[in-house]
């Protein structure tokens, strides 16, 4: 049986999505009940950073022990990963010795080549492509302040990155209008859009992506890795500030997301993440039991298939 990873939302049917967003908030509610066990002792996931994070690693460390396993904290800088040894052979000998790994890194394709060698489940947790764990926990977020996001209008304002690109996917998952407002030169993977198109379109003029939203998105206007384009993105980006004034526009009980670290100034106003819209502390939560319900997922449906 082929192993099951997380790679994209694609890597999941609609209802394994809405089941694990479901499950997300069950975890949540037992946490906070204190009533929530602990059914993977002695499981290990190895966490692979190529790039920095807060959030993704403190969710994924403290998931995994909360659950009764553990994880390993590898960064290139100690490993021989980073030193050059080939993907393929990482891959084999890390997923020999624990039962799930996740990696966050550059090129999409380096995590597509791991999986692929890896004999455990392989969570993406951030390529320069796709950003899924963000948007479980973001999709966890809309279900619990207002119900089903089918049917919706989302805006997503500013950069076609990996974020975006994890929206389209979203809106096809979970059946959502996906408006898209991008300076020209930085929309996102025009085949995927093009595969979306009944879902997703693209506009020039952040107005008219947010007239009448549901959800209001936006993130860095440079992503890690692109530390040196930004100057020059911030002039590109001029516009498309995600603010109190052009929120008026968005529907009257709109939410507004943000997967952070978030640069206030630039892609939003000073004042945006404590604005009335803002659902953002939530969302940053909401990593922790979406990725939990996501390894659950992934460890239970190795063991339903060795059985
Ligand atoms: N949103 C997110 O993935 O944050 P980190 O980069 O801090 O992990
Ligand atoms: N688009 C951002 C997301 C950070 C969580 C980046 O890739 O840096």
């Amino acid at each position: 049986m082929a192993i099951r990873h997380f790679l994209t939302l694609q890597d999941l049917s609609r209802d394994e999505l809405k089941a694990i967003l479901q499950r997300a908030t069950e975890l949540k509610v037992q946490r906070q009940k204190g009533t929530d066990d602990h059914p993977f002792s002695g499981k290990v996931m190895a966490m692979i950073f190529e790039k920095s994070s807060t959030r993704t690693r403190v969710s994924f460390e403290a998931g995994m022990a909360q659950l009764g396993g553990s994880a390993l904290f590898l960064s290139p800088n100690d490993t021989q990963l980073g030193r050059g040894e080939p993907v393929e052979d990482s891959a084999k000998v890390i997923s020999r010795m624990v039962d799930i790994i996740m990696i966050r890194t550059f090129g999409h394709d380096r995590i597509i080549t791991f999986a692929e060698n890896s004999s455990v489940p392989v969570i993406n947790a951030l390529t320069d492509d796709f950003h899924p764990c963000q948007l479980l926990a973001d999709m966890q977020t809309y279900l619990e302040h207002r119900g089903s996001i089918a049917g919706k209008r989302v805006a997503w304002i500013g950069d076609g990155n990996n974020m975006c690109q994890s929206y389209i996917n979203a809106a096809d998952r979970l059946d959502f209008e996906l408006v898209i407002a991008c300076p020209e030169g930085y929309e996102p993977d025009a085949a995927l859009l093009e595969k979306f198109s009944d879902r997703v379109s693209i506009v020039r003029n952040p107005l008219l992506a947010i007239t009448g939203a549901d959800l209001v998105v936006t993130d860095t206007w440079a992503s890690m890795g692109q530390e040196e384009e930004k100057k020059s993105r911030e002039r590109a980006f001029q516009g498309f500030q995600v603010n109190e004034d052009i929120m008026q526009k968005a529907a009257p009980d709109a939410l507004f997301m943000h997967c952070l670290p978030a640069y206030r100034g630039l892609e939003i106003s000073e004042t945006m993440l404590e604005s009335k819209w803002s659902v953002v502390w939530d969302e940053a939560e909401n990593r922790l039991h979406a990725q939990k319900a996501l390894i659950e997922f992934l460890l239970n449906e190795r063991t339903n298939k060795s059985k």
